[in-house]
């Protein structure tokens, strides 16, 4: 059979292949008769394992995709007069098709937001109806780290939000697709981001950091686990054969391969931002603290550069484009970028 030639890119970090370490995991564990549904001896050790991890005795779920834990996270905490709030930039709010409010029927309050993040400030003009019978009730509020803006919120910034949630009778969630790149960035656990500050649930994300279809709901309270399997369940995300994403997170863990894979795609996108600094037409639109590069450039340029290195324009009013950089792309990718950019740039100044 012939491959297609696949040439790396910018478009995203679920663009990149399963790493070579995640199939390695799944080939081990790829023998024998294992009881399904989570009931298995690699699924209780990865349990443990997240214990380990996390620093706390969290109840861990595997699921098939990110947009099923966030929503599974809501229908688990909310009900159905309950209303999470978000930013309006978020995937729950923009990128998953209506699933919170088809699944649970969640009303979605946005706040607006010019970096990804949102504060109390944000948050209080959705507070003003709390207990009013007509207005939907805000009880969530679930913010992603690092944004979708591949900014990242700091510790104090997360203890303030915790705070505040904690005045104002609200759960607070955080999807953290790419939370081990938020850890690089500040340089810490994954612990210091979710049980040090106290978070109520964790979507975190395996795809895009190397692994193959696993994504896992983390609880950090007994109450909000109890019903969560039955509505897993009756959500189909059960998966039957659940060794094989335990063994992936095991593997991810393991000896700190999580950062390796973080460090990598986080430094390639410090790399590809300095290099677009230097070119005059091109302005850097966020702050880079993480595997993503927003860059503003001239509409014309999209065109050839799209052509040497894909990625998606982020806003078609003012041509920024979404540069994603995967754990597996590498310098050369970069030069191909940089260099055709260059050229653009000087044919720009020569016209
Ligand atoms: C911030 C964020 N959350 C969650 C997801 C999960 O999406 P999916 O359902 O495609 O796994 C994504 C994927 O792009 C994401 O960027």
């Amino acid at each position: 059979m012939q491959t297609p030639e696949l040439t790396r890119g910018f478009g995203s970090d679920n663009h990149s292949p399963v790493h070579p370490r995640i199939l390695e995991a799944l080939t081990l564990v790829n023998q024998g008769h294992a009881a399904a549904y989570g009931q298995d001896p690699y699924t209780e050790r990865a349990r443990a394992r997240f214990r380990e991890i996390f620093n706390h005795p969290v109840e861990v779920f595997f699921v098939f995709n990110g947009t099923a834990a966030n929503v599974l996270v809501l229908r688990s905490l909310l009900k159905s007069h309950e209303a999470v709030i978000t930013a309006e930039t978020s995937h729950l709010a923009v990128d998953e098709c209506g699933a919170p409010e088809f699944h649970g029927g969640h009303k979605v309050l946005t706040c607006r937001t010019v970096d990804g993040k949102i504060g109390p400030e944000d948050i209080k003009p959705w507070l003003i109806r709390k207990g009013d019978q007509h207005a939907v009730q805000p009880r969530l509020v679930s913010i992603a780290q690092p944004t979708e803006f591949g900014t990242v919120y700091t510790i104090d910034e997360l203890k303030r939000l915790r705070q505040f949630c904690n005045d104002n009778g609200l759960y607070l969630h955080m999807d953290g697709a790419r939370l081990a790149n938020a850890c690089v960035q500040l340089n810490c656990s994954f612990a210091d981001l979710t049980t040090g500050v106290g978070l109520d649930a964790l979507s975190l994300g395996g795809a895009k950091n190397g692994l193959l279809g696993a994504e896992a709901v983390v609880l950090f309270s007994q109450s909000h686990a109890s019903d969560f399997r039955f509505i897993q369940k009756q959500e189909m995300q059960l998966p039957s054969k659940v060794r094989f994403f335990a063994a992936q997170f095991e593997a991810y863990f393991a000896n700190n391969f999580w950062r390796e894979i973080a460090m990598r795609s986080c430094e390639l996108a410090q790399k590809l931002a300095a290099g677009l600094r230097e070119i005059p037409a091109v302005s850097i639109t966020q702050k880079v603290e993480s595997n993503a590069v927003f860059a503003r450039v001239p509409k014309h340029w999209i065109k050839p550069l799209k052509d040497v290195c894909f990625f998606y324009v982020w806003n078609e009013r003012d041509w920024t484009l979404r540069l994603m950089l995967s754990y597996d792309n590498d310098e050369s990718d970069i030069r191909r970028f940089l260099d055709a950019a260059i050229k653009l740039s000087n044919q720009g100044t020569l016209t």
